[in-house]
C-alpha cells in the first residue's frame, strides 16, 4: 500500500518528535491525544521543531509551510482511522496500550499496519490485543526523535515479513536507520542502557561518587554525550523505573532489580527534566 498519511497516537515527547520527522519527510500526519492540552503543546513543539529545521537549512520555508498544512490534530481516534499506517506512542503501560490498540484495530482499514513505539513491552503480547497480529510490530524511536538515527524494528511472533519490510522502508524514508532485533524484554537498547543507568544510581546511593562526578567519568572516559544520570533525567526517572520493572519481571533475574534510590526518587516526584528535578535541577 502507498503510505501517505500516518496516524500518531500520543502527543507526548515521542509522539511529537515522530510527527515532526514524518512531516519533514513529506508525509501527512494525524496526531491524536485524549488530552487537548497535550495536543496543543504537541502542535507547538512540532511547529518549533520545523522552524528549527528551517533555521538549520534542513527545510526551506515553502517545505515548512507545506508540512504544517499536512499536520492534523485530534482528541478523537476517529480521524486516525483514515491513516495508511499508525504508530502508537501512548504512555508506557500494557493496559493503556492494549486498550488504545484494540480501539485502533476496530477502526483502521484491514490492510493498515499498526506499530507500537513501546520501549520494552512484549510486541507479541501487544499484537494479541489486536485482531491483526501479522500486521503489527514494534517501531522503537529514540529521544530526541528528530536527532537520533536509530529505529529498533521488532517483530512479534506472528508479524509478517511484508509488515516488517514496509516498516523498514518507512523508517529509511524518514532518514532513520532501522535495526531489526527480536522480541525480548527491553529489546537491545533498553536491555543494555537501563542496567547501566540503574547501576549508576546504585553507585550514587552507595556513595561511590556524586552525580556530577559519575557523569563526568562516563562523558570524559567513555565519550558518552550525556552521563547516565543526566540521561536518566532526560528520559524521565519514572520511565527508567518502568523499564527496569519490565526487565526484572521478564527475566526474573536479580541483576535487573530497580535501585531503591530510583524507586524513592520516583515516589517523591523527582522525575528528571520534566518535573524540574531529578539528579539535577532544571529551570522551566
Ligand atoms: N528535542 C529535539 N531536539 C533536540 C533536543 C530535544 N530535547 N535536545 C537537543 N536537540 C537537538 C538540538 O536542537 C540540536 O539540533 P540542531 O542544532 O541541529 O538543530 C542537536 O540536538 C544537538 O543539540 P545541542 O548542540 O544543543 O546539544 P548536544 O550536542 O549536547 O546534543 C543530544 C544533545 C543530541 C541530546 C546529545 O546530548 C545526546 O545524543 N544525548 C544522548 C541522547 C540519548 O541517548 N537518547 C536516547 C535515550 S533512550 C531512548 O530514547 C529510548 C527510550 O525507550 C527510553
Amino acid at each position: 500500500m502507498d503510505i501517505k498519511t500516518i496516524g500518531v497516537v500520543g502527543a507526548g515527547t515521542m509522539g511529537q518528535g515522530i510527527a515532526q520527522v514524518l512531516l519533514r519527510s513529506g508525509y501527512s500526519a494525524i496526531l491524536c491525544d485524549s488530552s487537548a492540552a497535550f495536543l496543543a503543546k504537541g502542535r507547538e513543539r512540532v511547529e518549533k521543531g520545523l522552524a528549527r529545521d528551517v533555521e538549520k537549512g534542513r527545510l526551506s520555508t515553502d517545505e515548512r509551510d507545506r508540512a504544517l498544512v499536512q499536520l492534523n490534530v485530534s482528541t478523537d481516534l476517529e480521524p486516525v482511522a483514515t491513516a495508511d499506517f499508525i504508530i502508537e506512542a501512548v504512555t508506557e503501560s500494557f493496559a493503556v496500550k492494549a486498550q488504545v490498540l484494540g480501539e485502533l484495530d476496530k477502526r483502521a482499514r484491514l490492510q493498515v499496519s499498526l506499530a507500537s513505539n513501546t520501549s520494552s513491552i512484549s510486541i507479541t503480547r501487544l499484537a494479541a490485543a489486536t485482531g491483526r497480529p501479522t500486521q503489527f510490530l514494534g517501531l522503537h524511536f529514540f529521544n530526541p526523535v528528530p536527532v537520533m538515527k536509530l529505529v529498533e524494528v521488532v517483530p512479534g511472533l506472528e508479524t509478517s515479513n511484508e509488515t516488517l519490510e514496509t516498516a523498514e522502508r518507512l523508517a529509511t524514508s524518514l532518514g532513520k536507520t532501522p535495526v531489526r532485533v527480536n522480541d525480548f524484554p527491553g529489546f537491545v537498547s533498553n536491555r543494555v542502557l537501563m542496567p547501566m543507568i540503574n547501576e549508576a544510581i546504585f553507585a550514587v546511593m552507595e556513595g561511590v561518587a556524586e552525580p556530577q562526578a559519575l557523569d563526568a567519568v562516563m562523558k570524559l572516559g567513555m565519550n558518552h554525550p550525556m552521563g547516565p544520570l543526566e540521561l536518566a533525567d532526560f528520559i524521565g526517572l519514572d520511565v527508567c523505573l518502568d523499564i527496569m520493572k519490565v526487565l526484572y519481571d521478564g527475566f526474573r533475574d536479580s541483576k535487573y532489580r530497580p535501585c531503591p534510590l530510583l524507586e524513592k526518587m520516583v515516589a517523591a516526584g523527582r522525575l528528571g527534566r520534566k518535573s524540574g528535578r531529578g539528579f539535577y535541577e532544571y529551570k522551566s
